[in-house]
């Protein structure tokens, strides 16, 4: 990493020179610095000055041939050391060049602006502008020393000098101790100096700006648009960008720490570039363009929470254009613009309901179904075993039902069933009705889940039921039955009865299930959908997956009110439905319209206290809302994670160890303990298992803190195929 250095006296440029270990120095000068600092450098032998035209004219590529064709007649070797000693141009400027020379030279920084010297000297990231674009034609080559002298501010332009303090209105909302330097009057020695350091603190992490150092980009987002709208220097431009993006997003508390930050240098006083109205479109050409642009729809914007807290959110453009255009029509705040999202349906309604279609002679239309692999699933089972489903208008129609539709066969079907307990476990005792032989083939995960209490059940019912070291789950009815009621443990899942209850209702036999300890919301699902089939019904609307909405209702309570479209009501049958009545309890506030479930986000997010005993799904996302909450939160009868898709309790509490948030479990009473925290702002490389919530929930950390890799995307096809573009 470089190495930052303070010195007193601008006459000590020459000592600075002297000290560095090459016998030749390539010095490139800003040419202003050449006329107002006569003699700064004494001629030796060793010693090369290239004047560069002053500030951003040096930043092109045909001076970047001239200046390296000017050293190379001059003569160099390998050993040679570049400095540059200017504003952040000429330092870019002579980045590259340093870069280039012999395919890279060793290079020192004396940076002679503000904006330099806390900025654009720090991180290495080196470049020239291209007719098409600032900085497009560039490098990473840290340079090996910074020598910073604050004397050099004495004859800066008002104007460059201005633009020097937006840049460090940044560095007032991401570093506390910058803050605090600031608002306690430190010299600006003290203040350049403890800026450049965090940037270096944050280019160690982050050299490629894969993660944490996209935070450097605080203001920057609409701060480049500003910048070619108005034509402002870019620190200037920076300021207003700070501005706008707390306005548009409502952070009332930030936008009264930087009209403190401007009390304090007097920039109270700077006209607003945009004091008519504000140019929309024209800003979002320019923001459609920029580099923190991550998809075709989206870009990155960075937001403080308070102070010394930034966190990397990714938004659509959509959204931001909307942002805007309140703020411009005057409505101004973030409370007034709601974001807009769907969720998906439930798999768990799904999955019974075509179950009971394939039972029950009827046709049967099922309405908003989800995309979700185990419903995917499911139909493609239903096919194979001879039902006939039609695509309808949001929809599907299912016709025929089983065992009348079954082909006459003596082989074996196979049945590719994937890794959900709905399919695999709803559809055997289907299937046990039927004479053939069909065998399960589901994927890995599914073998390590609990089927006995099914086995058993069935050959209690004569079904011939094979399981071996080569057959997962093999059976071949027709079960007989006699009417009376049939008991399922269902002491580890409700869905043994479920699968069973919904095979056998046709023929009005009851299923009892035993030790339903858990999961009691969706026993009654079943029950209220059975009735439902048998009064004959026909269409089916699927109503929203309350797991899938619980992440953006949880993000949504760090950032604000979101509209869920396709939510009329609240499910009660599923048992997550009760986060609803959490963030009730905790003073969110919410209204079903005619536009769907408006969820106005929290003003504060309390610790909490909560039996996921039937919710059990609920927890690594309640997990998540705990963890920046204020206080302690208590999540009670969590044991059960082990046996979900991937050990969910070991892994959020990995993750919350990730991000250092504070937790125990306490093993004996079974609850978990999280005592929140405010989010970090750390980029942070993700591995979680594969499991489509841990990586749901992983993805809502990241999105809260300062991004970072996350592994394992495609988990979440399992059950919200579109999650990743839906929680942008
Ligand atoms: N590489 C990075 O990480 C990074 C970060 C931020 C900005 N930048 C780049 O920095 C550039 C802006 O830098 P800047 O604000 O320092 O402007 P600058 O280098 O263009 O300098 C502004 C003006 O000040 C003059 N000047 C420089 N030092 C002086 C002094 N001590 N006294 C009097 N005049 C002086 C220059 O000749 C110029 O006319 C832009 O090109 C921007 O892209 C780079």
């Amino acid at each position: 990493m470089s190495e930052i250095k303070l010195f007193e006296e601008i006459n000590d440029v020459n000592k600075i020179l002297n000290e560095i270990d090459s016998d030749r120095i390539l010095v490139i000068l800003d040419s202003n610095i050449n006329s107002l600092y006569l003699d700064l450098i004494d001629a030796r032998e060793g010693i090369e000055i290239y004047i560069a035209p002053a500030g951003e004219d040096c930043k092109n590529i045909s001076e970047v041939e001239r200046a390296c064709e000017f050293f190379i007649e001059k003569g160099i070797h390998r050993g040679a050391h570049l400095v540059a000693i200017g504003g952040g141009a000429c330092s870019d400027f002579a980045g590259l060049v340093a870069t280039l020379l012999l395919r890279g030279i060793k290079w020192s920084v004396i940076p002679t602006t503000l904006l330099s010297m806390i900025d654009a000297s720090i991180g290495g990231k080196v470049a020239v502008n291209s007719k098409f674009g600032k900085n497009l034609i560039g490098a990473f080559h840290l340079p090996e020393k910074i020598y910073i002298c604050a004397k050099f501010l004495e004859t800066l332009a008002e104007e460059d000098f201005i633009s020097g303090l937006g840049e460090l209105a940044k560095y007032y909302f991401l570093d506390e101790q910058v803050f605090n330097l600031i608002n306690n009057e430190a010299s600006f020695e003290e203040i350049t100096l403890r800026c450049a350091k965090y940037k270096q603190e944050i280019v160690e992490q982050d050299f490629k700006e894969g993660g944490i150092r996209k935070v450097l980009n605080l203001g920057h987002t609409l701060g480049h648009a500003i910048e070619k709208v108005y034509e402002l220097p870019h620190g200037v431009a920076v300021y207003w960008g700070l501005k706008l993006i707390f306005n548009i997003f409502h952070r009332d508390e930030e936008s009264e720490f930087l009209n403190q930050f401007s009390g304090i240098f007097g920039l109270d006083a700077l006209m607003c570039p945009w004091e008519d109205s504000l140019p929309v479109e024209e800003m979002m050409s320019y923001i459609a363009k920029d580099k923190k642009v991550v998809s075709r729809n989206a870009i990155e914007v960075i937001l403080p929470n308070g102070i010394g807290a930034p966190s990397i959110q990714t938004i659509s453009l959509d959204d931001l254009r909307q942002h805007l255009l309140d703020y411009a029509n005057g409505k101004g705040t973030t409370k007034d613009f709601i974001k807009k999202i769907k969720v998906p349906s439930s798999k768990s309604f799904a999955n019974r309901a075509l179950i009971l279609a394939a039972t029950y002679p009827q046709d049967v239309q099922l309405i908003n179904m989800p995309e979700s692999t185990d419903v995917v699933n499911m139909l493609s089972c239903l096919e194979s075993i001879g039902l006939t489903i039609e695509k309808a208008d949001d929809g599907i129609i299912i016709r025929g039902s089983f065992p009348e539709c079954e082909i006459e066969t003596d082989d074996v079907i196979e049945l590719y069933s994937g890794d959900g307990g709905t399919t695999n476990r709803f559809i055997i005792p289907l299937l046990a009705l039927g004479k053939n032989k069909y065998s399960l083939i589901p994927s890995e995960k599914m073998f390590e889940r609990p089927m006995d209490e099914l086995a058993n059940v069935l050959n209690d019912l004569d079904a011939i039921v094979t399981r071996d070291e080569n057959t997962w789950f093999q059976v071949q009815g027709p079960v007989s039955i006699s009417r009376g009621v049939y008991e399922v443990d269902c002491s580890r899942s409700t869905q043994f009865a479920t699968g069973l209850a919904m095979a056998l209702s046709p023929r009005d036999i009851d299923v009892e299930p035993v030790n339903l300890t858990t999961s009691r919301p969706y026993w009654d699902m079943t029950l209220n959908l059975i009735e439902r089939f048998k009064n004959g019904e026909q269409v089916f609307e699927v109503p929203v997956d309350f797991s899938s909405l619980g992440y953006p209702l949880a993000y949504a309570c760090l950032t604000g009110p979101v509209l869920v479209e396709n939510c009329k009501g609240i499910d009660r049958f599923q048992a997550d439905s009760k986060f609803i009545g959490l963030l009730e309890e905790l003073g969110g506030q919410f209204d079903f319209t005619a536009n769907g479930f408006l969820f106005n986000g929290m003003d504060n997010l309390n610790g909490f206290e909560m039996d996921c005993r039937d919710c059990p799904d609920l927890i690594p996302t309640l997990c998540f809302l705990a963890s920046y909450a204020d206080g302690a939160t208590i999540i009670r009868s969590v044991e059960v994670l082990i046996h979900k898709e991937s050990d969910r309790l070991n892994a959020v509490m990995d993750l919350m160890k990730l991000y250092d948030i504070e937790h125990h479990y306490h093993e004996e009473e079974d609850y978990l303990e999280v005592i929140g925290t405010k989010p970090d702002g750390r980029s942070v490389d993700i591995v979680p298992p594969r499991d489509h919530r841990m990586v749901m929930v992983s993805y809502l950390y990241q999105l809260v803190n300062g991004g970072g890799n996350l592994e394992n995307k495609d988990c979440v096809e399992k059950s919200f195929p579109n999650f990743f573009e839906v929680i942008a």
